[in-house]
């Protein structure tokens, strides 16, 4: 499993959750919510990903 930094690449605002992508306020770039590609610049690098983990049902960032 992984998560995603909610920090946009662009220049930093908070992305949102926008049917199956997420996507940011500030300029309009749009990530793919299940790999944080880039799918709609201005951004050009993905989102930060992290290895999560499940432990007795709470979710855990392991790297
Ligand atoms: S800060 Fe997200 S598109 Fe510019």
């Amino acid at each position: 499993m992984t998560a995603h930094s909610s920090i946009c690449t662009h220049q930093g605002c908070t992305v949102g959750q926008s049917g199956k992508q997420l996507a940011c306020p500030c300029h309009g770039s749009v990530f793919d919510a299940k790999s944080g590609a880039v799918v709609n610049g201005p951004a050009n690098a993905p989102l930060q990903t992290f290895k999560v983990a499940e432990v007795q049902g709470d979710i855990y960032i392991v790297s």
